[in-house]
């Protein structure tokens, strides 16, 4: 089995929901498009993900939101020359072993998910696909050896997750699989609902709140309202320990976004009022957003180039991948060990 001796690989992964939102970005696109040249890099778009969520497929074909997500990677920084970029049902390695870990999983493990839990709670009847989602993403980061895997805070149970199947895997079938670690950055790693800042900023609640959520292709006009109308308090505290979850939801963006340290960010709007605050949020997000949104445009039309890329970001790791599989299936017995 290929094991990579140079530099240490980074994988991560990506619902292919079309217009990506900040918290995306702050949480996971900010640390994969930093580490792409640090890193060996694999970026899937997980369009098998996708399919657990479901009304992910109603409207648009998933087909489709996988190009505007891959337009909107591409738009944002990640460099697909040098990070691998792929469609994860492309490489049918990562369902078949998916399957595998699945005949090692608890039920248990899979029920105590937190997200598991919040999707299920929403639905009539939860899915088989939504309680085995994390067995599908340890599959896909397993896959590929990784060291570090570039996520939001709300992937680490599912991370943790993968650390143990690994490790359960390699204790009982010998060293096969790297245990992964999380990649978290220290501040921007859960951004919150601007409408709700006790909720995530989730794609899923976007669709049915409006102000929810900051869309990386939305257009100024749309930012600057979203960000005004922010859920915040009627005081004026603007210290991130001591304000009002809104409010620390507003100053941990620009943190994140400026890379000013905290107290110079909280100097900065002491005393100001918070509508200078949400102007000046408004002002620094519209900055980062607005070259990503041009690129964005420019891009997400051209198919062709797009399908080039991924089919181009498939070929380059399905090696890594089929070479996994294949050591996994001789460790457990379902092929034959390699002859010579
Ligand atoms: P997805 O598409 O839901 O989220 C993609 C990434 O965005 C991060 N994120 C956030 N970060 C900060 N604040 C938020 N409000 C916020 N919302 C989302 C997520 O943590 C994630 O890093 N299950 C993964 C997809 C996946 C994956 C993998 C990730 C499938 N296989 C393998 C890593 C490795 C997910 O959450 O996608």
């Amino acid at each position: 089995m290929e094991q990579h001796c140079h530099k240490p690989r980074i994988f991560s992964g990506i619902q292919p929901t079309g217009n990506l939102h900040l918290g995306n970005y702050l949480g996971a696109l900010t640390q994969w498009i930093e580490n792409q040249y640090r890193y060996d890099s694999i970026f899937s778009i997980v369009d098998l993900h996708a399919l657990a969520s479901q009304d992910s497929h109603l409207a648009v074909p998933i087909v489709e939101k996988v190009r505007q997500t891959a337009a909107l990677l591409i738009a944002s920084g990640l460099d697909p020359e040098r990070s691998a970029l792929f469609v994860q049902s492309h490489i049918s390695a990562h369902a078949e072993l998916a399957w595998i870990l699945n005949c090692l999983t608890p039920v248990g493990w899979l029920e105590r998910m937190t997200q598991y839990k919040a999707k299920a709670a929403q639905v009539e009847a939860a899915t088989a696909g939504l309680l085995d989602y994390p067995v599908l993403q340890a599959a896909d980061i397993l896959l590929y050896q990784t060291d570090r895997v570039p996520v939001g805070e709300d992937q680490k149970q599912h991370i943790e997750l993968t650390v143990d199947l690994a490790q359960r895997f390699n204790r009982l079938f010998g060293a096969i699989f790297v245990v992964p670690k999380p990649l978290i950055r220290p501040s921007g790693a859960r951004i919150m609902g601007l409408d709700d800042p006790s909720v995530k900023m989730s794609k899923s609640l976007a669709e049915k709140r409006k102000g929810h959520v900051i869309g990386l292709a939305d257009p100024p006009d749309v930012i600057r309202g979203s960000i005004l109308q922010a859920v915040t308090d009627s005081g004026s505290e603007t210290r991130f320990e001591q304000a009002s979850p809104g409010v620390k939801n507003l100053l941990t963006i620009f943190e994140a976004l400026s890379g000013n340290p905290r107290p110079a960010v909280e100097s900065r709007f002491e005393g100001k009022g918070y509508r200078y605050l949400k102007n000046e949020v408004a002002n620094l997000v519209i900055a980062v957003l607005t070259p990503i949104r041009v690129r964005y445009l420019q891009l997400v039309n051209d198919t062709a180039y797009l399908d080039r890329v991924l089919g181009y970001g498939a070929d380059k790791v399905r090696p890594v991948a089929v070479s996994t599989l294949e050591e996994v299936k001789r460790r457990i017995g379902i092929e034959a060990p390699c002859s010579g």
